[in-house]
């Protein structure tokens, strides 16, 4: 677990990464890294599994604030991918992390996704909401 300046946990990171075997490391970012240029995104259709209900976030949108506009109860701090407050349990789908919360493991498992700031490669994601 290493917070401080960015060089610092950047170098941190290396180095538990060049241990082998590979040590997982956690950030504490205070803000979100510069955005990513994500010019190949698509709308995604992103299914909610308790009410079977369905929606359509655009490439402009973040799932989160497309479910809080429809009314579901997904809570929300940061927004930016660091606080973890959003965490939402993958049913189906490939997320694509964009967040800064996540162990590398975590998000190669697919179990999890930070909706404020994630998306998905797959065109379709099913969420435990
Ligand atoms: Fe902080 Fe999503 S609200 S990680």
């Amino acid at each position: 677990y290493v917070c401080g300046p960015r060089p610092f946990m950047d170098m941190v990171g290396e180095l538990a990464a060049a241990s082998g075997p590979a040590l997982p490391v956690h950030r504490e970012d205070f803000a979100a890294l510069p955005a990513q240029a994500h010019a190949g995104d698509g709308t995604i259709e992103v299914e909610l599994a308790r009410s079977g209900s369905t929606v359509l976030v655009p490439p402009d949108r973040t799932i989160a604030d497309v479910l809080i506009e429809r009314g579901v109860a997904l809570e929300t701090s940061c927004e930016q991918g660091i606080c973890g407050t959003c965490l939402t349990r993958v049913l189906a789908g490939v997320p694509d992390h964009r967040d800064e919360f996540l162990l590398e493991d975590e998000q190669n498992a697919g179990e999890l996704i930070l909706p404020c700031v994630s998306r998905a490669k797959t065109a379709r994601l099913v969420l435990d909401l």
